[in-house]
């Protein structure tokens, strides 16, 4: 499961991308669907399932566990659950590879259970904070052996009863939210989550669909206050998983960067909480369009059209990120090629993904002749021209090495990245649906 071979790759300047082009399942969605089926009595049906390293990491986790999990004829997957509390203990250590939402949430889900789980990952994934999730299952009554600073490899034994606990998320996270969900499933009594800020939703829509007693309000003060019932009998489902929103970007920001591009991307996730980059790049003045709205599996879908556009530089209120924490590399991407300066605030977060990607963009910025200014948690990109070029250290994240890739289909010169086989991480086809649309690739590095 670790990314083993490096492999530079170059994006090189394109001319117009025109098409139509489906890209894979919603990665949040995906990863639930396979822990939800394992947890669910009966046969959960997946269709859309995003087939990258980090979904086949914890499709491989949850057969570990004791779930069926299978690849039928298309692309439908089967899973065949255990029910709440069912869970067995796995016979060796899981490794999630680069998944930091497969393992938070299979901490939540393994940590309520009386055995002992050991978790590891490659380099980016042992670097990632675990105590966010870790202190909140301490508290309901897991033990945990940890690498120091909380970190992975790490081995978590839930007790036997677990106490339900009320839990105020102290940072912005879907993921820790989601992982005291996962473990409040086996516990008796009333698990509530608050969360000051409202994150994506997809656990606690997904868990009603599946039948659990789950109830959201909102408080005067604004925070988010979830509540599930315990011990739920989970009904299996067929879900249909919509296009990843967060792998679209790309897609859409290239197709407003290239000259001449007319690009639709078809059935992506609208979900509110998702939207936070088309709300942003309206403002920037993308002709951007979403037609054929729908409801499809309780969220809203539609296609996104874009036209290439002469961007402007805008201040992109804090209050957004949860919408678009994982569009802030191609915005600054986007904002590089703007007219004027973009301002991107509240992104402390950013600093904990699969690589501290407020250093790994303005160092990539920089090399390509974009100025910037990096703070603790901020980012602000000079737009103008973008001279491209330079060669971009990706440091295990998949989302900086596409980001960078769709910068070099408009630059003056290529963008090479070091690597593009973490790529595969998150969206496997990249490179071919791009090159699908027009755009040009190269293997290797090329020369500037
Ligand atoms: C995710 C939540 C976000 C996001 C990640 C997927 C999820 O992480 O960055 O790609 O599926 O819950 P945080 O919860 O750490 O913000």
């Amino acid at each position: 499961m670790t990314h083993a071979f490096a492999k530079p790759l170059s994006a090189l300047p394109s001319g117009g991308l025109r098409g139509r082009v489906a890209v894979p399942g919603d990665k949040s969605i995906s990863h639930r669907s396979l822990m939800l089926g394992a947890l669910a009595i009966g046969e959960t049906r997946i269709s859309g399932l995003l087939e990258s390293a980090d979904v086949m990491a914890t499709a491989a986790a949850m057969r570990a566990f004791g779930a069926g999990v299978e690849r039928g004829a298309g692309d439908a997957w089967r899973v065949r659950g255990l029910g709440t509390g069912g869970l067995l203990e796995p016979e060796g250590v899981i490794d999630f590879g680069n998944a930091g939402t497969g393992v938070r949430l299979a901490i939540g889900l393994a940590g309520a259970h009386p055995f002992a789980t050991s978790f590891v990952g490659d380099a980016s994934l042992s670097r990632r904070p675990m105590a966010r999730v870790l202190d909140p299952l301490r508290d309901m009554g897991a033990e945990v052996v940890a690498r120091s600073g909380d970190r992975l490899p790490l081995t978590i034994r839930g007790a036997d009863p677990m106490a339900p606990i009320e839990y105020r998320v102290p940072v912005p996270s879907a993921q820790v939210k989601s992982a005291v969900l996962l473990a409040g499933l086996n516990i008796e009594g009333i698990t509530t989550v608050i969360e000051p800020v409202a994150t994506r939703d997809h656990t606690e829509r997904m868990l009603k669909g599946f039948g659990a007693d789950i109830a959201t309000e909102r408080a005067a003060d604004g925070a988010t206050i979830i509540r599930l019932v315990g011990r739920p009998e989970l009904k299996p489902q067929a879900i249909i998983v919509p296009a990843d929103p967060s792998s679209a970007a790309f897609l859409i920001v290239a197709g407003l960067l290239v000259e001449g591009s007319d690009v639709t991307v078809e059935n992506v996730l609208l979900n509110p909480s998702r939207t936070g980059l088309i709300a942003t790049l309206k403002e920037m003045g993308a002709d951007l369009a979403v037609e054929n709205e729908r409801l499809s599996g309780g969220e809203a879908i539609g296609d996104v059209r874009v036209r290439a556009s002469r961007l402007k530089g805008v201040s992109v209120p804090p209050e957004r990120a949860p919408s678009m924490i994982d569009e802030y590399p191609v915005l600054a991407v986007a904002a590089s090629f703007a007219d004027g300066a973009t301002v991107m605030h509240g992104l402390a977060e950013l600093r904990v993904k699969e690589s501290d990607r407020l250093a790994a963009m303005a160092r990539g910025l920089e090399a390509n002749g974009v100025a910037c200014r990096e703070s603790e948690a901020s980012l602000v990109v000079e737009g103008g021209r973008v001279r491209g070029g330079a060669t971009v250290a990706t440091h295990l994240d998949h989302r900086i090495a596409m980001s960078f890739l769709v910068m070099g289909l408009a630059a003056e010169r290529a963008v090479t990245v070091d690597d593009g086989a973490i790529i595969s991480t998150s969206f496997p086809s990249f490179v071919e649906k791009l090159t699908d649309l027009g755009a040009g690739f190269a293997d290797g590095a090329v020369a500037a």
